[in-house]
């Protein structure tokens, strides 16, 4: 749906995306991640043909954005929705000509049968249809960007774009957003991409992800091969640090598929080798129903072979932390 390949993008001397590749299949949760400032904004941006690139090619659904003529890239907007962190709502209309802009800006009328169902059809899809004359100052954060959501499906798009849709909202109504994402992409077959900061937000809908620092992808995969077992960049992001771990001895990290299948391994392992470490971290993870867990052990230098062969032996994948 979306093919990006050594897109590179300056702001003057800036350089602001740096040779990113990937691509997004249709009906994905694709997400973006990174640091305030890494280029998310700016590459979503460029997907919907808002912003020009200096070099690289960007493909959406089988058109090369940058050579569009006016028209045709209008055109191809019209099937990309976006929502933002803040909402973007008209204050001085109620919930259903809010709904209705873009109909209108396609010279349709809002009140026509067809558009009639078509919008309350979306406001019963996002929970909203006992609230079609309120105006935005009336609703909560979550309840705005549910409007603002059907607002960007009322063209009926391909492609929802989403930049920090969820970054102003507490972790309870970011949970009914994200649910209602997932959603949208599974009854309307939408893809959607998810710009976020928010490592929980991509673990919880995200089927594959892309990590960018300055400008840069440093990482593509799928959320729980990046996040359980993470590199160096990302175990800075995430805020992984060995600093509080043991200086004596080794510290071993262990990743386990799921919450049950190791339950016995470690009383196993101090059993089986009669020996003695400590247990320092440990923490199970939630990827889209699938439990994922690790948990890291202090062990002493002169057990460390008979560790390992017992980690190999019983096929668990591992590492040690330097
Ligand atoms: N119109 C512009 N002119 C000049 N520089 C810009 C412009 N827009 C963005 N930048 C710069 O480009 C870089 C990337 O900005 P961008 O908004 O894409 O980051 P981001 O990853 O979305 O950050 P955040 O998480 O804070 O939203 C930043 O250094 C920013 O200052
Ligand atoms: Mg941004």
């Amino acid at each position: 749906m979306i093919e990006i390949n050594n897109l590179s993008k300056n702001f003057g001397e800036l350089n602001v995306l740096n040779q990113i590749s990937f691509n997004i299949e249709k009906g994905e949760i694709y997400g973006i991640i990174g640091q305030s400032g890494a280029g998310k904004s700016t590459l979503l941006r460029c997907i919907n043909g808002l912003e020009k690139f200096d070099s690289g090619s960007l493909v959406v659904d089988g058109k090369e954005i940058q050579h569009l003529k006016k028209g045709e890239l209008r055109q191809v907007q019209k099937e990309m929705g976006m929502i933002f962190q803040n909402f973007n709502l008209l204050s001085r209309l109620n919930v259903y000509d809010n709904v209705a802009l873009p109909l209108q800006f396609w010279g349709q009328k809002k009140n026509s049968p067809e558009n009639k169902e078509k919008i309350m059809n979306l406001l019963r899809l996002v929970g909203l249809e006992d609230k079609i004359n309120s105006k935005p100052a009336q609703l909560s954060g979550g309840q705005q960007q549910r409007v603002a959501i059907a607002r960007a499906l009322v063209l009926d798009p391909k492609i929802l774009l989403c930049d920090e849709a969820t970054s102003a909202l507490d972790p309870v109504i970011t949970k009914g957003i994200l649910d209602l994402l997932i959603k949208i992409n599974k009854e309307m077959g939408i893809t959607i991409v998810v710009v976020t900061h928010q490592m929980e937000v991509i673990k919880q809908i995200c089927s594959k992800v892309a990590f960018i620092k300055n400008g840069k992808v440093v990482a593509v995969g799928k959320p729980e091969e990046l996040f359980v077992a993470p590199n160096k960049e990302i175990q800075a992001f995430v805020g992984d640090n060995a600093e509080t771990l043991p200086k004596k001895g080794i510290n071993v990290k262990l990743f386990f598929a799921n919450e049950n299948s190791e339950a016995h391994l470690i009383t196993t392992l101090a059993r089986t080798l009669n020996i003695d470490f400590d247990i320092c971290q440990g923490k199970l993870e939630n990827y889209r129903g699938t439990i994922l867990g690790s948990l890291i052990i202090n062990i002493q230098e002169e057990d460390k072979e008979k560790v390992y062969a017992f980690l190999k032996q019983h096929n668990i994948i591992w590492e040690e932390l330097v």
